[in-house]
């Protein structure tokens, strides 16, 4: 798998969509992964706020709205066969 890159935003109206929790526990995921997995970044408020936590993956410009770990995973491709491998 090659590395991909999840940037969380990290301002208040992300905060109430548990952005924080979500970011914590793609850290752990990734630590599973090994140096292909996955860099996780924080930023700014992307001015989308509100429906889920702004989430953009590998650059991409589309912005998704996530609502818990398993909804980044999935868009990651990440399954359950790579964490316990
Ligand atoms: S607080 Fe996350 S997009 Fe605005």
């Amino acid at each position: 798998m090659r590395q991909q890159n999840v940037k969380i935003c990290k301002g208040a109206g992300c905060k109430a969509w548990s952005s924080d929790k979500i970011a914590r526990e793609l850290i752990e995921v990734n630590e599973g992964l090994g140096p292909e997995g996955i860099r996780v970044c924080r930023v700014a408020c992307m001015n989308v706020c509100g429906g889920g936590a702004s989430v953009r993956v590998n650059s991409k410009n589309k912005i998704e709205k996530m609502k818990s770990i398993e909804d980044i995973l999935e868009v990651l491709g990440v399954g359950t066969a790579e964490l316990t491998a």
